[in-house]
């Protein structure tokens, strides 16, 4: 597993002083671990479904996901996203599409962004509250190259924006499929993790190479742990994936 340093500092005041600025904002990446149990649930800092595939399986990852209201300590905080990789591939390859949303003195703040593991988030400027229904979308070209899609459902707004591993980014085994809350790491610190309204992902789906459709029927459940705590409960039912703070 690879952990760069980022500063909780930078990502905050990133996030507060976004608007106004250019579309997007590069930031160092930090890395997930996690366990798998007897019980079968993976923890570590994802909370949700995961599925496992053959390598290059995955062409493209979909959810629709009501953004949480979160609430918690000053800098808690709590990441809904879609991703492909990130589990079983070498090096940690990843690529996601997400939202952040950080409890700061001032309310809570809501930042948009994809990644490229190990390079850096890429903020999007798109305006995100509490509430918002969003369309969480990967598209994968090849190994390094794809896009991600941000989605109003309200509206049918969206931003769409190129994602590439560039010099620096692995490539992508394309043999998992997420639909996740995560609790991030700042500093090579897992951040509190924020209480948050119940999260389901709807109309989660992945697709393959040869057109088939996957649901997050029968992924592996992750839950977030914390100082040996489990703070999830995840259920998974056809196409929907809901994390429930416990
Ligand atoms: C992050 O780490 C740097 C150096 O490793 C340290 O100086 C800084 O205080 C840390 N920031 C936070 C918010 O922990
Ligand atoms: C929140 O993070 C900021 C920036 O790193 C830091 O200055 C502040 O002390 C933190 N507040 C709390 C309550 O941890
Ligand atoms: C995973 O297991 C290792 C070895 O038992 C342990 O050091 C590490 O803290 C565990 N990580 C998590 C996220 O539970
Ligand atoms: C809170 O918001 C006010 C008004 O926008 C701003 O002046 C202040 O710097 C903000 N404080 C923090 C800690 O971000
Ligand atoms: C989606 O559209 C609604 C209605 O116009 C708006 O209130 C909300 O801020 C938009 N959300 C995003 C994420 O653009
Ligand atoms: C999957 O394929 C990639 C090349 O696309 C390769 O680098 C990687 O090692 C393979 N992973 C596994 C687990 O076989
Ligand atoms: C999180 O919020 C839920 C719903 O209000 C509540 O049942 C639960 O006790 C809270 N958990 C913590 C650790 O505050
Ligand atoms: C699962 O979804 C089906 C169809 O949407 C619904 O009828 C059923 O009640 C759900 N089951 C659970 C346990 O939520």
């Amino acid at each position: 597993m690879r952990v760069n340093s980022v500063f909780i500092s930078g990502f905050l005041l990133a996030s507060v002083a976004l608007a106004g600025r250019p579309r997007s904002l590069r930031l160092n990446l930090v890395e997930r671990s996690a366990n798998d149990s007897s019980d079968g649930i993976e923890y570590g800092n994802w909370a949700g479904a995961v599925l496992h595939q053959a390598n290059g399986t995955f062409k493209a990852v979909t959810g629709t996901v009501t953004v949480p209201d979160v609430w918690g300590p000053t800098n808690s905080s709590a990441t809904v996203a879609v991703g492909i990789d990130g589990d079983t591939c070498p090096n940690f390859a990843m690529v996601q599409v997400g939202v952040t949303a950080t409890v700061t003195t001032n309310g809570t703040n809501y930042q948009a962004w994809y990644r490229w593991n190990p390079t850096d988030w890429v903020f999007v400027d798109i305006p995100i509250c509490a509430r918002n229904v969003i369309t969480l979308t990967l598209g994968i070209f090849d190994a390094t190259s794809g896009f991600a899609i941000i989605e109003n459902a309200s509206t049918g707004q969206s931003v769409k924006e190129q994602v590439q591993a560039g010099s620096s980014g692995y490539p992508l085994c394309q043999q998992n499929a997420e639909w996740l809350l995560e609790d991030i790491f700042l500093n090579n610190t897992q951040v509190p993790l924020s209480n948050f309204s119940m999260v389901t992902f709807t109309d989660a789906k992945a697709f393959g190479k040869d057109g088939k459709i996957y649901t997050p029927q029968g992924a592996i459940i992750d839950d977030v742990e914390q100082d040996g705590q489990v703070l999830t409960s995840v259920s998974v039912n056809g196409s929907s994936v809901s994390i429930n703070h416990v």
